[in-house]
């Protein structure tokens, strides 16, 4: 078995699960988005200190698998490097504790891996990766081979949600407020769709947010109008350049990932894409789109085959990796 710590922005997790079925045979989740909220986004420092009492916590109720356990995974990048510095000093502390090896797992391909939980994998696959913290196209053939087709040069989708949503005065976060109020709107607010002239495959969301400051400060529509039609754009703009992505490599198979892959509106639209295009459309199960420990642990599977692992001594964190370019 496998034991795997993620704490890379706001979520403590710890998942245990069995290397030759997949089983997960243990997973809990204690997310901080409460406490982040006054704060309309992640105060990393709090994050920290959170971590620092839910981690030990959770850990306290896995002690039966200890005996069993092969590897301690540990997600050691990309992220908050107060946040990941928690899971790390634990994965540390249970490799000298327990005399296991440490498998390093990338928070980017513990997404990947969200989508095969307790399955097997599928490759060559073209995946889009949007949450919080990201918004990138990537060529995935494998747990050692993953490289980048387009990433933001700004803003990340999920974040332009967040930022959105708190200048509505709505929770955070803010990607399922939008959602929610939306339904409730209409898309009749005129924005820009961002880099319609450019004939590169990458992404930008900071005009987007700022065309909304502008539509709130006219204080002329609805706010559920404003959801609505931030939300189409936003989609839009993923579509847009997914295609152009699409067009250029002609994947079979298509996957969405991360925190925002929990949107329905997404969804539909790349439902359409794959008609239009041919291919096989992949998503996490709803309880697998945020962070959590399971997809960590699926990863460090592939990576434990790989004999991938690294002494406590070399183990650090490393909050901004970025994979090869395509
Ligand atoms: O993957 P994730 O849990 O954390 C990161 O690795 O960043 O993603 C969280 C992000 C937040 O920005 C959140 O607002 C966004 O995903 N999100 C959504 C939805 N649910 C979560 N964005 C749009 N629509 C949603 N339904
Ligand atoms: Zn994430």
């Amino acid at each position: 078995m496998i034991l795997a710590i993620e704490s890379s922005c706001d979520d403590s997790s710890i998942a245990v699960m069995e290397i030759e079925s997949k089983k997960l045979l243990f997973h809990k989740k204690i997310s901080q988005e409460i406490e982040h909220a006054k704060y309309g986004g992640v105060v990393p420092e709090l994050a920290s200190r959170l971590h620092a009492k839910a981690l030990p916590k959770i850990l306290q109720e896995t002690k039966e698998y200890f005996p069993k356990l092969k590897a301690i995974a540990v997600t050691n990048a990309p992220g908050l490097s107060v946040t990941l510095q928690e899971g790390v000093m634990m994965a540390k502390a249970l490799s000298i504790a327990l005399n296991l090896p440490i498998i390093a797992v990338n928070h980017l391909l513990g997404h990947i891996y969200s989508l095969f939980i307790e399955k097997e994998e599928i490759k060559p696959m073209m995946v889009l990766l949007i949450s919080g913290g990201h918004t990138k196209i990537l060529q995935f053939n494998g747990v050692k081979n993953i490289c980048e087709i387009a990433t933001t040069l700004d803003d990340s989708f999920g974040e332009s949600f967040d930022k959105c949503a708190k200048m509505l005065g709505l929770n955070y976060p803010g990607g399922p407020e939008i959602e929610k109020l939306a339904l409730k709107g209409k898309n009749i607010v005129p924005l820009p769709l961002p880099l319609k002239n450019s004939s590169e495959i990458k992404f930008s969301y900071s005009g987007l947010k700022n065309a909304i400051r502008l539509a709130i400060e006219e204080n002329k529509y609805k706010k559920e109008d404003i959801a609505s039609s931030f939300q189409e754009r936003a989609i839009e703009h993923l579509v847009f350049m997914s295609k152009r992505a699409i067009k250029k490599y002609r994947p079979k198979n298509f996957a969405i990932v991360g925190g925002a892959s929990a949107n329905k509106r997404v969804r539909e639209e790349f439902e359409k894409l794959s008609k239009e295009f041919n291919f096989n459309l992949l998503y996490p199960e709803m309880k697998y789109t945020s962070d959590n420990a399971a997809m960590i642990a699926r990863a460090a599977i592939e990576l434990y085959k790989k004999g991938e692992f690294i002494d406590y001594k070399h183990l650090d964190v490393m909050p901004r990796v970025e994979f090869r370019k395509c």
